[in-house]
């Protein structure tokens, strides 16, 4: 009986430290890929085939996204996260809200731990570099080259 509950505590005790393994660097990137944040919010990304450049990865992008919303810019990220702890990004992760075509309603439902290895991967990228443009309101033409998000008439 003792041996075995010297077995089960050391089995809770090693949990902590097997979770801790999963949470890194390499996964935030597989998780940014697979949650497909590059798309958007790194430029020049989809057209390439899904090569990051080192550069630009998560940066944002000053091409627009204009629909009934009025015009969205893709944020740089490496700016949002340079302004939060991690346990905060865990919180934020799970509750931010923007107007479209962000798909905050896919982040609210990353684990925890995927929510620490993406915040990791972006801390890695560097130089957080310039915003994005500001969002335009409906009704007000962009200045910025923008990709028109609604849809068309035959
Ligand atoms: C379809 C394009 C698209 C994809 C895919 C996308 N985003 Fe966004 N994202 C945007 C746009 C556009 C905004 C700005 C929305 C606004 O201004 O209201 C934004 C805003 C955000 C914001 C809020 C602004 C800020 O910086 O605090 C966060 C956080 C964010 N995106 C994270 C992500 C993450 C994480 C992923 C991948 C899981 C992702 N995005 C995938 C387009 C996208």
């Amino acid at each position: 009986m003792r041996q075995f509950v010297i077995a089960a505590g050391l089995i809770i005790a090693a949990v902590p430290y097997a979770l801790a393994e999963d949470i890194s660097v390499e996964e935030g990137l597989r998780i940014s890929i697979i949650g497909g944040c590059h798309d958007c919010h790194t430029d020049g990304y989809a057209v390439s085939g899904g090569q990051i450049d080192p550069e630009r990865a998560l940066r944002g992008s000053a091409i627009g996204f204009k629909g009934p919303w009025g015009t969205t810019y893709p944020s740089n990220l490496r700016i949002t996260l340079s302004k939060m702890g991690e346990d905060e990004f865990v919180e934020y992760g799970h509750t931010f809200k923007t107007r479209p075509p962000m798909p905050w309603f896919g982040v609210h439902g990353m684990k925890e731990d995927e929510l620490r290895s993406f915040y990791r991967y972006v801390k890695s990228l560097g130089e957080p570099g310039a915003p994005a443009p500001d969002y335009v309101e409906p009704g007000v033409k962009p200045t910025t080259p923008f990709i028109v998000f609604e849809p068309q008439m035959p």
